[in-house]
């Protein structure tokens, strides 16, 4: 037997991203047709617009909806001369009531592929079970830990070294559904909850539009 010496070098690991897909070979999709659902500010959700207009993802958003009045997405989705709808929570009798609205106004739209990007409600079947495999959620950790709210709270105070975000499918469960993406973002020692927010905001930027394309081309479109 040859004893092989021992060396420390591997190969680097060439991205934090996994899968990490080469955009050119997601191209090709047909056109799809977005309904994003934002609560707040709506960086994700301008990210996926800049994506299209740079021609990185194959598809169009036919509409913005909203839930909190004055919600910074909105304006964004004026910028981008996106059509915004606001269905405040609080003028519905229940969850199902408002995911009632959502469906309908999403089916009005023509919308296919539903992006939860920054949306702060849980949803029920009502919504999940009229676009199935259709719905996409974006979460601030690496998944399954830190589920829930305050995802990146949890991992500071946690001690974890290494967190992320997490593209995944909508199940009743939240934060449960199929892995499509993930990034990985080091914790640094003096990081803030502002700092590693914002460094991990990066990098859902990056994988919220690879994701979206990657899931559309497992999932053929609804008509085929
Ligand atoms: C993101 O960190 C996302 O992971 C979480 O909510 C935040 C939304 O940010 N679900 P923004 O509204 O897209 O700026």
């Amino acid at each position: 037997m040859s004893l092989e010496p021992v060396t420390n070098h591997v190969t680097p690991t060439p991205s934090l991203v996994a899968p990490e897909v080469a955009s050119n070979s997601l191209q090709n999709a047909s056109l799809l047709k977005l309904g994003v659902m934002a609560s707040g500010s709506g960086s994700n959700f301008e990210a996926i617009a800049q994506a299209i207009a740079d021609q990185q993802l194959h598809a169009q958003v036919n509409v913005l909806l909203y839930n909190n009045p004055g919600a910074k997405a909105a304006a964004r989705a004026d910028r981008w001369g996106i059509p915004a709808v606001l269905l405040n929570h609080r003028e519905f009798e229940s969850r199902e009531a408002l995911d009632e609205a959502i469906v309908e106004t999403l089916r009005q739209h023509d919308v296919e592929w539903v992006i939860m990007a920054g949306w702060m409600r849980i949803v029920t079947p009502v919504l999940i079970n009229a676009f199935p495999r259709r719905i996409l959620n974006i979460h601030p950790s690496l998944l399954p830990s830190f589920k829930g709210n305050r995802a990146v709270e949890q991992a500071l105070a946690a001690g974890v070294k290494i967190t992320g975000c997490t593209v995944h499918l909508v199940v009743p469960e939240v934060d449960s559904g199929d892995i499509i993406m993930q990034a990985a973002v080091p914790i640094l020692p003096n990081d803030t909850l502002e700092t590693l927010h914002d460094r991990i905001h990066t990098q859902e930027y990056r994988i919220f539009p690879k994701a979206i394309a990657l899931a559309a081309q497992v999932q053929p479109p609804s008509n085929a």
